[in-house]
């Protein structure tokens, strides 16, 4: 049975287009609310939320992850840039599981793999801080062979392999070569003992075969679940991925 997080950033993306100013998401009538989103997630079947408190903070607020620690029912992965701030962070709210990566303040959303080994140093830090606070650690990387197998070294227990690229080629012939990308990193992340999720891009099209990538753990998968929302409402939205993920 495959996992899955649901990430509700783009509810906070909905609010603050409209309530940007406001700076406080409490005290009165502000829509909607990521945290009440949350809820209805895990009421239909969503296993964790996922946010990503950026260092812009253009979507989830501080306050909107200090709710969810507290009223969460299943568990929570915060994504977050590999920065010491935002280890601090992490370390006071102590989440089940921190998910590192790459952050630009240009991109619109994540565009790219976290570079372990470009950043060995930071991002073995980072995971050490959270191996010692019980948090488990996820690298959002490429499905590269140099950079599993050097998160295999860093004592991150879990990896979660970018689906971007293979989302983007869906309806072009790369499609295959991306998609057999991730399968040679699945098997390369399992044999190394790492525990591989998947994430970014995947829609209730192409699950069909990204659920068929092999040892998958858990995905991650938010913008399709959120934009289908608005028509059949957020628990067909997450029940129907599920069963999408798990025929
Ligand atoms: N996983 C990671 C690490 C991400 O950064 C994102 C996008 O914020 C997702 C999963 C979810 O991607 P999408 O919104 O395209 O489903």
């Amino acid at each position: 049975m495959i996992l899955l997080g649901v990430n509700i950033d783009h509810a906070a993306t909905l609010r603050q287009a409209r309530y940007r100013q406001a700076g406080v998401t409490h005290g009165g009538y502000v829509e909607p609310d990521p945290v009440a989103i949350a809820f209805r997630c895990e009421r239909a079947g969503a296993d964790g939320i996922t946010v990503h408190l950026r260092e812009d903070r253009r979507h989830i607020q501080d306050e909107d992850v200090w709710r969810l620690g507290a009223s969460k029912t299943t568990r929570l992965n915060l994504e977050m840039a590999c920065t010491p701030a935002m280890t601090e962070f992490a370390l006071k709210l102590k989440p089940h599981s921190v998910c590192l990566v790459p952050e630009s303040r240009e991109e619109i959303t994540t565009e790219g793999g976290l570079d372990v080994v470009k950043h060995r140093e930071k991002v073995a830090r980072c995971t050490d801080a959270m191996n010692a606070a019980g948090i488990k650690t996820s690298l959002f990387i490429d499905a590269d062979e140099p950079q599993i197998a050097l998160a295999a070294k860093l004592g991150a227990p879990w990896i979660e392999l970018h689906t971007g690229a293979y989302a983007n080629a869906y309806y072009q012939p790369a499609r295959t070569d991306e998609f057999a990308r991730l399968c040679r990193g699945a098997e390369q992340g399992h044999a190394a003992g790492l525990v591989v999720n998947a994430g970014h891009g995947i829609n209730y099209v192409n699950i069909a075969e990204v659920r068929t990538i092999p040892h998958l753990h858990e995905l991650n998968i938010g913008h399709s679940i959120i934009s289908r929302a608005l028509f059949s409402g957020i628990d067909e939205a997450v029940s129907t991925m599920k069963q999408l993920m798990n025929p």
